[in-house]
């Protein structure tokens, strides 16, 4: 009988150097869309999908995100005093169940794959979800949630997937495909960042995944891939060769890398405009901006 997957790794030990001079004292997964902090998305989107063990890890410096989920008893009161009753709901959903979260640490930024393998005792010999809280995915049922319905059919190993211009495909891990059945394909491969005119296809990994424990095993060997980092991509692809399934997932849904500028701009545009509070006035805004812009060129 497949287990039911209750733990999720978020690894957020990175240097986020992208997004410097702000990460040199601000974890990026702090940094906000609209209000609500990168990470505040990741939990939801986890918690959605039945999640109910939470593991970080972290890195020297990130101790703004771990004070995130405690309990704020002094702000609390001051907006109780004050009938904000809105307000101590949108605290709420910041509140973590003590012992439902765990930070384990990552010493040194070794990749991904060293991340995730930093959280083995934690995560045990259990199935076990991943989240990178770059991705953000704005989508009607949460991605991580579509996922967990594709895994209850297949087991295995199941990624998140995304068809990427192909000039784009060396920034990704890319899946080679063995079967393409419309929302899931079996792969038959994976190749992270493959050079120019070398991806097997064009459906990139994208940062969700539910994993085998047989992954961390596959870890354990901490081999060296690409770009000198331990990679994920690379304990996932030995699952084939040991003739474990994987299987990447088109979601239905829209993906912001918010790991990078451009990718942050934009899903801060596109959740500013789907608020109810601020859409109309942002909106306004951007359309007259667009149109000045244009008139001036
Ligand atoms: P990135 O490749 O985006 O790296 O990592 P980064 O350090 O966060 O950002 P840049 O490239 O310097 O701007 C993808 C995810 O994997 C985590 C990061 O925190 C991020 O969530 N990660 C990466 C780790 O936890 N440890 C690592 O050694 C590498």
């Amino acid at each position: 009988m497949k287990r039911k997957v209750t733990k999720a790794v978020f690894p957020v030990a990175g240097l986020g150097t992208r997004f410097l001079p702000a990460t040199k004292s601000i974890p990026k997964e702090i940094m906000t869309l609209v209000d609500r902090p990168l990470i505040q998305y990741a939990i939801d989107e986890a918690r959605a999908a039945g999640i109910e063990e939470f593991v970080f890890v972290t890195s020297r410096g990130k101790s703004a995100l771990e004070d995130y989920f405690d309990d704020a008893p002094e702000l609390e009161a001051a907006l109780r005093e004050k009938n904000k009753t809105d307000l101590l709901a949108v605290l709420a959903g910041t509140y973590m169940e003590s012992g439902a979260i765990a930070y384990v640490r990552q010493n040194r930024a070794q990749g991904l794959g060293h991340a995730v393998w930093c959280a083995r005792q934690l995560v045990g010999n259990e199935p076990f979800a991943v989240i990178l809280t770059d991705d953000v995915i704005a989508a009607d049922k949460p991605c991580l949630q579509q996922m967990m319905e594709a895994y209850e059919e297949t087991g295995g190993n199941v990624v998140a997937a995304m068809e990427v211009p192909p000039a784009k495909a060396s920034s990704y891990g890319v899946l080679d495909i063995a079967e393409d059945m419309g929302s899931l394909v079996r792969v038959r491969g994976m190749v992270e960042k493959p050079k120019a005119g070398e991806a097997p296809s064009n459906l990139a990994v994208i940062g969700r995944y539910i994993l085998s424990p047989n992954v961390m095993t596959h870890l354990n060997a901490r081999k060296v891939g690409a770009g000198g980092e331990i990679q994920l991509t690379d304990a996932i692809a030995q699952e084939i060769v040991q003739g474990n399934p994987v299987y990447g997932f088109r979601f239905r849904g829209q993906r912001f890398d918010c790991g990078s500028k451009a990718g942050f701009l934009q899903a801060t545009v596109a959740f500013g405009l789907a608020r109810e509070d601020l859409g109309e006035e942002f909106g306004q805004y951007l359309r007259e901006t667009v149109a000045l812009r244009a008139a001036a060129q």
